[in-house]
């Protein structure tokens, strides 16, 4: 495998270059690219004989130095880039280059989407463009001359202002373009094509108005007003949480069914794929509508954090990705529930990260080395990344936060910068010493945090002991303890909040809350009459994995009572894992111990008049397979299915009353609009059915039939057929035959009608997988395709995917295969699907490796090589 790239080896670019002005003359088949950099050598380099600069796939047509053409000993061409020899200290460079757009099945770089070109240069495409400095802490002025055939790119955009535009002869116009702003090339960007547009219009706070643009094909651009609107709220809430405001007079976004992820900030011209921008509440769920708000934010907060400071070298992604996820979260939380909001962000975390820090590819936030950087834009750096930006939040509290923040600006404004600056700058405006919070970017592994009580009754004492430790991971073998927040509260057998009397013992608590720092602390609570229901960790206040047993009956009550909704959540979340573990450990339900008190406790759940539908609704959600998993060995992945089934169904025996009496009582309200009211409304709903269907499914699956043909909004509409098609229904052939039919021209809902097919438990699903791969609405080419269908069977499927004859891994390694071929990046992200071989029972994980050392062995490209390659380690 290639050599990896090390952060210690990092050093200053050799040269800076303080101006780029681009000529494109555009053609989807072939299109040139003239280029001229104002290079200069950097202050603190050290004079070398050679300048390389990066550049790959490019044909060089032509090659200046100041206005002289290179004679062929001056420069090297290679796979790499371009070597030239003994150049000026100070110099232009001049260099005419070609690609080919319309064979690009990468997506990186410049491509073709349907009638338009476009680009990806995040992390390194801007070098499979023209020959470059192509790393972040290489920031230029951008002016871009775009030409082409008027007729077929009526639409010409890159970043900043367009400062001139003309018509040429043969039918020919261009567009001048420039950003005022010096930025990395990994933010350049340009869309050119037949591209319609909407239009809305933002004050900023200082009085500037700003222009905003979405451009899309016009038949998306009806159901592209939220996405507007989304702009338009995350603009006003920068200004009012971090004073942050917008620095050009016109952002423009432009939406493609064609992308590699969800979306990318270049400077002042964000490309987005279609699914994080096309949506209203008729051909989206209100799942896909807060994907889509919370994306809009994203990358609209990356102009800030990300773009006017920037990353150093990419081993500090997390600087902007992790603070830019904290950002778009608590956005989010403050235009909905905040409660949910953070449900829903830890069900994530647990199900995608904490798999990801525990198996071959566990890699710290702010990683030490590299093969392929497009690898590290994972769950890690982001969601990892944005709960480390919470831990300075939850020490420093909200003022603190946004002094650390205003610092931070201040300095590094225009700058390219690494993680350890922007703690500097939170610890520096608080006077604090946060230097042991290093260990939470350097450290891979998700800490495991153990609570043990003991109760003194006779003197009514608790003692507590915390104690932390960080599981090794590969070439990472010894850990430090880290800090970690954690709130603490006590609660009495009925309810009652008791107030928190501290004995001597241990570090005095500041607001109810432990920060332990060390690898075990004590403390002790005194004045208790019995002993007295322990609660930590509220909010989810680390991303750590709490080790905390607690009895059925205390569990009880922190259900019953806690006040904090996450804590509510939490303690659902292990009584329902607590059952489940015993059914997969081989007890029947019936003799579990404390299922009786379980059912009463969830009954008084669902009576709890005052209890956000939402939430009821997330602690009626048992927890996932992949987050069992974590904390299992030897895994039997169908057993695991069904013994979280037969929890299901049980559950939905259990509280059927209740469960109907929900479901009928939000019927209208569930009609409503895309409001926190609403859509708890339909989350109570479909969870309520759900598990009546589990428990019954003679008796209640006609409401699922009910619910496809009365559905009012595309969230009904899905949750319906999904029920239909997951429990093998009646009326679920018809049902997906009617949603092919009606939705055949939307790529989006196509994609739903694949997901929903391949998430299928039903003993149908592997064969259906394989007809869909033929089906005219399949293409490995399109990367929402192959999320949705392989994507989705290897993630989501864990019972097919799992087939204990292999034939789950077959299908799903033919397919990674001829992806890998035309897109390594999409690739690459599928094969991380068999990270998780070593916890499984010995035949699968046979298997696994096998299949993993068959793609080996067939030739992956670097990107899957990586993965694979650390998977069999
Ligand atoms: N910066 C983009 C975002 O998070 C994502 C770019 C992902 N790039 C990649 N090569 N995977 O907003
Ligand atoms: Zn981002």
């Amino acid at each position: 495998m290639t050599d990896p790239i090390r952060l210690a080896d990092y050093t200053p670019p050799p040269y800076v270059i303080d101006h780029v002005s681009l000529d494109f003359q555009l053609d989807f088949e072939q299109t040139e690219v003239d280029s001229r950099l104002r290079l200069r050598r950097h202050p603190d380099a050290l004079p070398g004989r050679e300048l390389l600069l990066h550049g790959e796939d490019l044909s060089l047509l032509a090659i200046a130095i100041d206005g002289q053409p290179l004679a062929p000993a001056q420069y090297a061409v290679s796979a790499e880039g371009l070597r030239l020899i003994d150049p000026p200290a100070e110099f232009e460079l001049h260099t005419r280059v070609r690609i080919h757009p319309a064979r690009n099945t990468r997506l990186e770089g410049l491509y073709q989407s349907s009638a338009f070109l476009l680009t990806q240069c995040e992390a390194e495409g801007f070098r499979r463009i023209t020959y470059f400095l192509d790393r972040p802490d290489v920031m230029a002025r951008f002016t871009v001359r775009l030409e082409a055939d008027q007729q077929q790119f009526p639409v010409l955009l890159s970043n900043g202002d367009d400062v001139a535009q003309g018509t040429l002869a043969n039918g020919r116009h261009f567009v001048q373009w420039q950003d005022p702003w010096p930025k990395p090339s990994y933010l350049f960007a340009i869309a050119a094509g037949a591209l319609g547009h909407i239009e809305d219009y933002f004050r900023t706070r200082s009085g500037r108005d700003v222009r905003l643009r979405i451009y899309a094909e016009p038949r998306a651009l009806p159901r592209s007003w939220f996405a507007l609107d989304a702009l338009k709220r995350s603009m006003r809430w920068d200004e009012a949480r971090y004073g942050l405001e917008y620095d050009l007079d016109q952002f423009n976004i432009v939406a493609t069914y064609d992308f590699n992820m969800g979306a990318m900030e270049n400077k002042s011209l964000n490309i987005f794929n279609a699914k994080a921008i096309v949506a209203d509440l008729e051909r989206a769920t209100d799942a896909d509508l807060t994907y889509v708000e919370a994306v809009v934010a994203h990358e609209y907060f990356h102009n800030w954090t990300g773009n006017r400071v920037t990353c150093r070298d990419w081993f500090q992604l997390s600087l902007k990705e992790g603070l830019t996820v904290y950002r778009d979260q608590e956005f989010s939380a403050d235009q909905g529930s905040r409660a949910v909001k953070r449900i829903d962000d830890v069900r994530l975390l647990r199900a995608n990260q904490f798999p990801e820090d525990s198996g071959p590819f566990a890699h710290p936030v702010r990683p030490s080395e590299y093969v392929e950087i497009n690898n590290f834009y994972t769950a890690t750096v982001y969601e990892k990344g944005a709960e480390i930006v919470r831990l300075y939040e939850r020490v420093l509290g909200r003022e603190g936060f946004r002094r650390g923040m205003d610092l931070y600006f201040q300095r590094h404004d225009g700058q390219a910068v690494t993680t350890d600056d922007f703690r500097a700058a939170m610890a520096d405006a608080n006077g604090v010493d946060l230097s042991r919070f290093s260990r939470w970017y350097e450290q891979a592994g998700t800490p495991i945090l153990t609570v043990t009580e003991q109760f003194d009754s006779e003197r009514g004492v608790l003692t507590v002991q915390f104690s932390q430790e960080t599981p090794g991971t590969l070439g990472q073998a010894d850990k430090l303890p880290v800090p970690i927040p954690i709130p603490i509260a006590l609660y009495r057998q009925d309810g009652l909040r008791l107030p928190l009397q501290q004995r001597d013992v241990g570090p005095p608590l500041a607001g109810a809350m432990l920060v332990l720092t060390e690898a075990s602390q004590t403390l002790q609570f005194d004045g208790l009459q019995e002993k007295p229901v322990l609660s930590v960790l509220h909010d989810f206040s680390a991303p750590v994995a709490l080790r905390h047993r607690q009895s059925v009956a205390e569990l009880s009550v922190r259900l019953g009572f806690e006040q904090d909704p996450f804590c509510r959540f939490e303690a659902a979340q292990n009584l329902g894992e607590h059952l489940i573990q015993s059914v997969y450990a081989g007890q029947a339900l019936d003799a579990v111990s404390g299922l009786a008190e379980i059912g009463r406790a969830f009954k008084a759940l669902c009576a709890d008049a005052g209890l956000d539908p939402a939430v009821l609704a997330e602690c009626l959600n048992l927890p996932d397979e992949a987050y069992l998993s974590e904390r299992m060995q030897a895994i039997d992945p169908s057993r695991l299915f069904h013994a979280r089934q037969a929890v299901a169904t049980w559950l939905g025996q259990q509280l059927e009353g209740a469960l109907l009496q929900h479901y009928h009582r939000e019927a209208q309200s569930a009609g409503g609009g895309f409001d926190a009211p609403s859509t708890a409304a339909r989350r109570i709903r479909h969870r309520a059915l759900a598990l009546l269907i589990a428990g019954d499914a003679t008796r209640h699956g006609a409401l699922a039939s009910e619910l496809a043909v009365t559905a009012r909004n595309m969230t009904e509409r899905l949750a319906a057929l999904s029920l239909l098609v997951h429990f093998g229904l009646a009326d679920q052939e018809a049902a997906l035959a009617q949603f092919y039919q009606q939705y055949e021209d939307d790529p989006l809902l196509l994609d739903k009608w694949l997901s929903v097919q391949a998430s299928s438990p039903q003993p149908d699903a592997l064969s259906r997988v394989r007809a869909l791969l033929k089906h005219p609405a399949y293409t490995h080419r399109n990367p929402n395709k192959v999320r949705a269908l392989i994507g989705t069977f290897g993630r989501l499927n864990r019972l097919h995917f799992h087939a204990a004859d292999g034939s789950g891994y077959a299908l799903y390694a033919d397919a990674l295969q001829a992806v890998d071929a035309l897109n390594p990046q999409v690739a690459a992200r599928l094969s991380a699907a068999f990270n998780g071989w070593r916890r499984f029972e010995p035949l699968r994980q046979e298997a696994m490796r096998r299949t993993l050392q068959r793609l080996l062995q067939a030739g992956l490209s670097k990107d899957s090589a990586e993965i694979v390659t650390k998977a069999l380690e």
